[in-house]
C-alpha cells in the first residue's frame, strides 16, 4: 500500500525536477530498487513513533533535493563509476590518510602538494576531520561543532571546494569523515540542550539523575579508561547526565529520534554534493543504545547503517561508504550486511584484524594467529572491500579472538602480554619505540600507540647508530606495507610512512593534546627532511622509492584488485605468510618472511600452474626466477617477500 503511494509520488517528483531524463532514469531506476527497503528499515526502527510518518516525507523530501543540487559534473562522475565493475575494488587505487596542518598548512598548501601525493603514485586522500571542532577540545577534529564550516585553522569551504576540484581534475579520489555518533559539546545543538531546550536534549542521551547511567555503565566498555573514564559526563548547566562513551566534550547523538537521523542525513548529503567519493563513517559500532547491552554493534546500528547506504545509495551512487569499525573478525563482516542486505551496507572496512595480526606476527617471526584469523576475515562478501593499512592516526588495538592464539598453540593472556611488552619498550630484546595506549587496569586490557617506523625499530636504530638495525627496520617496515597493499583491498599508507617518519613527542608541550599519546605518531611533516626523498642513499630517499614500488606495481597487476581473488596458502613454515591473488590471466604468488631467519618455501606450492619447471617473474626485483618444482626448495631471507607472477 505505501510502496504503491511511494511510486505514484516518484512520479510527481520526478516532472518537478530538473536535468537531463537519462540521469533522471538512473535515479527512477534506483528509487524503484530501494524503495520499499527503505520504507522497512526506517519503520522497524521508527514506525513506532508518532512522528514517524512526518519524518519520513522529509527524508525522501531531503533525498530528492539531494539529487536535484549534485551538479552534473558529479551525476556523470556517477555514473562512470557505476559502469565499472565495482569502481571502488580497482587496483588503480592507493590512499594517504592526513591531517591538513600537520601534512601541509591549510587547504591551499595541500593543494600544492598534490605533486608531492603523485609523484608518490597516491591517488586517493583521507583527509582527516577538517570541520570547524574546537581547538582545546578537539579529539583530533573528531569532535564537531559545525559539521559544514571548515575549520579556520585550515581555511575555507571554498578552499576545500578548490582542492576538491583540482583532485578530480588529476583523476583523484577524496574521503572525508562523517562523525556520526557523537557533536562537540560546543555545537549548537549541544548549546541549545544545555540552555534547556527539551527539543535538543532529545537529541542527545540524556539523564537527570544515575540511576540509568548506573545500571547502563555495569555493561559499557571503557573507550578511553585513562583520559575519559566512564561513559556519562554530569552537565552542571541543565543539570542533568549526559552520555559520552568517548571523551566528555563528545556528546553521543541519539539515533533513536528520527530528527537526529534527519539532521545527520542533511550533513551528509552536504559531503556528498561536495563530492566525497568515499564517506568514512566514523565509529559506527556505537550508533544505537539499548540498555543492558554493551551499546555496540547492536542489530538496530547495522539497520541504520543500511538504511544509509540506501538513502545515499539513490541520489549519489558513486559515494562509497567506510564503516570504521574496529572490530573482531567475526563482527566486522557484519559491517558488509547479511542476508539480503549482504554487500549493501558498508562498502567498505577497516581491516584491522589483519593490521593487528601484522604486528603480532611481526612481534613473534610467526604468522599462525594471523592465517587462523584470515579464515574469518576472508569471509568478506564480493563486491566489497577492505582499507588495509599498518598504521593509520589511532591506536593499534589487539582485537582478535582468543581461541585463534589458543590454536596457534598460545596462551591468549601470555601471549598479549608479550605483544603489548614488545611494542611498549618493556620486553629487553625488542627494538619497538612504542607505548601502551588506554590501559584498562579493570581488565587489563591496552592498546598500542608509536609510528611504523618507530614500531618497526628505526628510532633505536637510529639512536644507537646501527647500520645493520636500520635497514632491518626498513625491510621490516617494508613488508608491512607489501601486505596491505597486495593482499586485496586500497592501501591506505598514514602520512609521514611513505618517508620513514619517527615518533614525534612534541603533542607532550601541548595541553590539548598530552593527554592522548596518539600524537606521537601523529607527526609534522618537515619538508627539508622530506626533500632527502631524492637522495636513494639516505633513508628518506629508500622508504619513499620503495611506497613507490609498490604503488606501481599494484597498479600494473589487475590480479591485485579486489575481486575475492585471494587464496591464503598454509605452509611448513610458521613465518611465511603466503596467498595467491588471480585475474583471468594471472597468478600471482606472494610470500612474506615475518622472522629474523632465512626460511625455505617447497617450489611445489607452485604446483596449480601444472608440471614445472616455471619461470616466473618476481616483481619486487623485477627478475626472472626459474622453478623446478616438485624437488627444491628455495630461500626466503628474513623480513624478505617475493610477489611471483607467471606473467613474463
Ligand atoms: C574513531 C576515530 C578516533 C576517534 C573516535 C571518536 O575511532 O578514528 O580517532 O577518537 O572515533 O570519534
Amino acid at each position: 500500500m505505501l510502496r504503491h503511494r511511494l511510486l505514484s509520488e516518484l512520479d510527481l517528483r520526478l516532472k518537478n525536477l530538473k536535468g537531463s531524463e537519462d540521469f533522471k532514469n538512473g535515479l527512477k531506476e534506483r528509487f524503484i530498487a530501494n524503495s520499499s527497503d527503505i520504507e522497512d528499515l526506517y519503520n522497524d526502527l521508527y514506525g513506532h513513533l508518532p512522528n514517524s510518518k512526518k519524518l519520513f516525507s522529509q527524508l525522501l523530501d531531503q533525498l530528492f533535493s539531494a539529487y536535484s543540487e549534485r551538479s552534473v559534473e558529479l551525476k556523470t562522475r556517477d555514473k562512470d563509476k557505476l559502469k565499472e565493475d565495482y569502481w571502488f575494488c580497482s587496483e588503480q587505487l592507493t590512499g594517504m590518510s592526513l591531517y591538513v596542518d600537520r601534512f601541509a598548512g591549510k587547504l591551499p598548501d595541500v593543494e600544492k602538494k598534490l605533486d608531492y601525493i603523485e609523484e608518490l603514485g597516491v591517488n586517493f586522500l583521507h583527509l582527516m576531520p577538517l570541520f570547524e571542532s574546537p581547538k582545546d577540545a578537539s579529539d583530533g577534529g573528531y569532535a564537531v561543532s559545525d559539521f559544514k564550516k571548515v575549520d579556520e585553522r585550515f581555511g575555507n569551504l571554498k578552499d576545500l571546494q578548490h582542492l576538491g576540484t583540482q583532485m578530480r581534475s588529476k583523476g583523484m579520489y577524496l574521503m572525508l569523515d562523517i562523525i556520526l555518533n557523537h557533536t562537540s559539546d560546543r555545537h549548537e545543538w549541544a548549546q541549545k540542550a544545555k540552555a534547556g531546550e527539551k527539543k535538543y536534549q532529545d537529541f542527545y542521551y540524556c539523564y537527570p539523575d544515575r540511576s540509568i547511567p548506573d545500571l547502563m555503565e555495569y555493561h559499557m566498555p571503557e573507550v578511553f579508561p585513562e583520559s575519559a573514564p566512564g561513559n556519562f559526563t554530569f552537565i552542571h548547566e541543565m543539570n542533568q547526565w549526559v552520555m559520552s562513551v568517548f571523551h566528555s566534550y563528545q556528546w553521543d547523538l541519539n539515533f533513536k529520534n528520527p530528527e537526529v537521523l534527519v539532521a545527520m542525513m542533511d550533513n551528509i548529503y552536504f559531503y556528498a554534493n561536495l563530492g566525497v567519493d568515499i564517506l568514512r563513517i566514523d565509529a559506527p559500532a556505537f550508533i544505537w543504545k539499548e540498555q543492558g547491552t554493551s551499546c555496540q554493534g547492536l542489530p538496530n546500528a547495522h539497520k541504520l547503517l543500511q538504511l544509509i547506504k540506501l538513502l545515499v545509495e539513490v541520489p549519489a551512487p558513486g559515494m562509497a561508504i567506510l564503516g570504521e569499525a574496529i572490530v573482531g573478525p567475526h563482527q566486522i563482516l557484519e559491517y558488509f550486511g547479511k542476508g539480503r542486505f549482504t554487500a549493501h551496507q558498508c562498502d567498505f572496512a577497516y581491516n584491522a584484524t589483519q593490521m593487528a595480526t601484522q604486528w603480532d606476527a611481526l612481534a613473534t617471526g610467526d604468522t599462525r594467529v594471523m592465517r587462523e584469523a584470515m579464515k574469518v576475515v576472508d569471509l568478506k562478501p564480493l563486491g566489497t572491500s577492505w582499507i588495509n593499512y599498518s598504521r593509520c592516526h589511532d591506536d593499534i588495538g589487539l582485537g582478535y579472538d582468543d581461541y585463534m592464539i589458543a590454536n596457534a598453540g598460545k596462551d591468549p593472556n601470555l601471549h598479549r602480554k608479550y605483544l603489548k611488552d614488545y611494542y611498549s619498550g618493556s620486553f629487553s630484546g625488542s627494538p619497538s619505540k612504542g607505548a601502551l595506549f588506554g590501559a584498562n587496569p579493570k581488565n587489563n586490557d591496552a592498546r598500542i600507540s608509536g609510528s611504523l617506523a618507530s614500531l618497526c625499530g628505526l628510532e633505536s636504530a637510529l639512536e644507537s647508530n646501527d647500520e645493520k638495525g636500520i635497514k632491518t627496520s626498513i625491510d621490516k617496515l617494508t613488508l608491512m606495507q607489501a601486505q596491505s597493499f597486495f593482499s586485496g583491498g586500497i592501501p591506505l599508507i598514514f602520512y609521514g610512512d611513505e618517508l620513514g617518519t619517527t615518533n614525534d613527542y612534541s603533542y607532550l608541550e601541548d595541553p590539548s593534546k598530552s593527554y592522548d599519546n596518539r600524537w606521537m605518531h601523529r607527526p609534522i611533516i618537515d619538508w627539508d627532511q622530506a626533500s632527502k626523498r631524492s637522495n636513494i642513499n639516505s633513508i628518506e630517499g629508500v622508504v619513499f622509492e620503495r611506497h613507490q614500488r609498490l604503488i606501481r606495481i599494484r597498479k600494473e597487476n589487475k590480479a591485485f584488485a579486489d575481486h575475492k581473488n585471494t587464496h591464503w596458502l598454509t605452509l611448513n613454515s610458521p613465518a611465511i605468510c603466503s596467498f595467491i591473488r588471480t585475474s583471468e590471466d594471472q597468478s600471482v604468488f606472494c610470500f612474506l618472511n615475518y622472522s629474523n631467519e632465512t626460511q625455505q618455501i617447497p617450489e611445489s606450492v607452485f604446483n596449480n600452474l601444472g608440471k614445472g619447471p616455471h619461470q616466473l617473474k618476481e616483481l619486487w626485483s623485477n627478475q626472472l626466477m626459474e622453478f623446478k618444482s616438485p624437488l627444491n626448495y628455495f630461500d626466503i631471507k628474513p623480513y624478505q617477500f617475493y610477489i611471483l607472477s607467471n606473467k613474463i
